[in-house]
């Protein structure tokens, strides 16, 4: 009896392990399909072009990049930064490439103060003074060299020609530049090459940059050599310089892109992997998915299932204020503040009737210790993976063009926190942990990220400055609950970032019966226009075999997946 009642049992046990590993034997382990989204269907074309002459998705991202630098001129460019979340599908490796601007040695915690300690916005946004150290050509080279198959050269190849034979505008580029058409104006070297007779270009303009095209040929030429080193960095530090900057040509030489673990949790079933510091993401993401993990989002009706969401955002928010910067000055408690039982801390007060104020959670700094950028996922066939944000901040940066470079300079410097308390363009607040100190990184919000199910796979990402992480948290929710790329790109989005304390939706993201039980509980709500974010996402489905890339429908992108 005891030995039948053994057999018995082992027998279910097998049956039971059979169970549960028979799903995994079903599933793919390379998706025999590539894959790219990008925020322009230039750069993706670059990056499928790259794929075909025998390419990884590493060299694609190389591609696509620095295409995104020639179509994309107000979003991102060898004079600005970027994040490369990568998987490798040999090893299973996950690699994080962080290639954000640095300040120059030269910068100084009051640089953007006046004489009454007053912070000049201006300072940070316009003008030689806003741009840091630009990180991207290293990325490339980077990239290349430890991940990619294919020379630079060849990866480079289709940028090179879309800057030497023109691409064509369309309404997004006439609307970013007109948007920064008077300060494109007073750059004197960017309106010759972005403004016709100093406006914005109708939609159809062929625009064409022989200089980028002969900086990004340099590039493939010497590995950024001169780019950081030679001629191109001399020429860069006297067009910054000119322009009221104060870069040296040894904080050129002295850049290099680092390579930083990744932020990794667990949200039920699926593992996050995002972006850490010096970006802001990862970690908020995860305090936010900590904090929603306690709940059963699917059970709640929507009004509170909003809310609950947005009390998540804003205790995460408020750590960003508080304790994130660049992990090379500051000491960051990364372990404790993805923490669950620390999500449960921050949950304490967290009711499902009423907003919390800002204003009663802890004061950030109170410890005596004192428009526009890109995003882009790749998949290969093989499995590999790419997840990028890369920016020059504000649109078309600080719109300085060292002359002879065709390299428009970010203004990146403004994602500092210039003083205390004192919100940047994006209203986002800091303390010492962000504040301004030379070779220092700025902190981001871009959120370039994996998410893993037990049988889906996804990459996504978003511009959006400060309301970054809040989309993709949003599109982290879509995919938990089992929607495709396409409602993960086009979900309705609200936000909240601690101070201000109010909720932000894009106009039409939310129904007036929504809108009246949100401030039924006390939230403060302000519509901000659409044209907010332009996620860019791929869903590898290894039970199905099917990978599907969708494109934000308020952008102009291009997904595209072929076998
Ligand atoms: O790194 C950051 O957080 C910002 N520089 C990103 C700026 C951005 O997304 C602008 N997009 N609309």
């Amino acid at each position: 009896m005891n030995m039948s009642r053994r057999t018995w049992l082992k027998f279910l046990a097998a049956a039971l392990a059979a169970l549960l590993t028979w799903p995994l034997a079903a599933l793919e382990t390379a998706p025999g399909a590539n894959a790219i989204a990008s925020a322009h269907p230039d750069a993706t074309a670059a990056g499928r072009e790259v794929l075909e002459a025998g390419g990884n998705a590493f060299d694609a991202a190389v591609a696509v990049a620095a295409a995104l630098a020639v179509v994309e001129p107000y979003s991102s460019g060898l004079g600005g930064g970027a994040f490369f979340l990568l998987h490798r599908a040999a090893d299973g490796a996950e690699h994080f490439i962080d290639a954000r601007e640095t300040a120059p040695a030269a910068a100084t915690a009051d640089m953007f103060l006046d004489e009454h300690g007053e912070f000049v916005r201006e300072r940070s946004l316009n003008g030689g003074l806003a741009a840091g150290i630009p990180g991207l050509p290293a990325a490339l080279v980077h990239l290349a060299h430890q991940y990619g198959k294919l020379d630079l050269a060849r990866s480079l190849a289709p940028a090179i020609r879309l800057a030497r034979e023109g691409f064509e505008t369309g309404p997004r580029y006439a609307m970013m530049a007109g948007y920064r058409a008077a300060a494109l104006r007073a750059s004197g070297t960017a309106d010759a090459v972005f403004l016709v007779d100093g406006e914005a270009p109708a939609p159809g303009t062929r625009i064409v940059q022989p200089d980028l095209a002969a900086t990004l040929a340099s590039i493939a030429a010497d590995d950024a050599e001169s780019f950081y080193r030679g001629e191109i960095a001399q020429r860069l530090v006297a067009g910054a310089n000119a322009a009221g900057g104060i870069w040296s040509l040894d904080d050129l030489a002295t850049y290099e892109v680092r390579e930083r673990p990744p932020i990794v949790g667990r949200y039920h079933d699926i593992r996050v992997v995002s972006a850490p510091p010096p970006s802001s993401g990862g970690i908020v993401l995860l305090e936010a998915l900590n904090i929603l993990e306690r709940y059963d989002l699917a059970a709640l009706d929507e009004a509170t299932r909003l809310h609950v969401v947005i009390e998540a955002m804003r205790r995460a928010y408020r750590d960003r204020a508080d304790f994130l910067g660049d992990p090379d000055f500051t000491d960051i408690p990364v372990a404790h503040l993805i923490d669950k039982d620390y999500a449960d801390w921050l949950a304490r007060d967290l009711t499902l009737d009423h907003a919390t104020p800002s204003s009663s959670l802890p004061p950030v700094g109170a410890k005596p210790e004192g428009r526009d950028t890109t995003h882009f996922s790749v998949i290969d066939a093989a499995g590999n993976r790419v997840a990028a944000t890369l920016s020059i901040n504000t649109p078309f940066g600080s719109t300085v063009m060292p002359p002879g470079t065709g390299v428009v300079l970010n203004n990146e410097m403004d994602d500092f926190s210039a003083a205390p308390l004192t919100p940047n363009t994006y209203g986002l607040v800091g303390a010492g942990a962000n504040s301004v100190a030379p070779h220092k990184r700025p902190l981001s919000s871009m959120t370039p990220t994996f998410v893993e199910g037990p049988t889906r796979i996804g990459i996504l990402g978003t511009p959006g400055g400060s309301r970054i992480i809040s989309m993709v948290l949003i599109g982290v929710l879509e995919f938990a609950a089992g929607k495709p790329p396409t409602d993960w790109v086009a979900a309705p989005r609200y936000h909240h970032q601690y101070l201000p304390d109010v909720v932000q939706y894009e106009a039409g993201g939310l129904s007036a019966e929504l809108a009246a039980a949100l401030t039924a509980r006390g939230h403060t709500l302000s519509e901000v226009g659409r044209n907010y974010g332009n996620m860019q996402a791929i869903l590898w489905d290894r039970a199905s075999g099917k990978v599907e890339a969708a494109s934000d429908p308020r952008g102009e992108g291009g997904a595209d997946v072929w076998p």
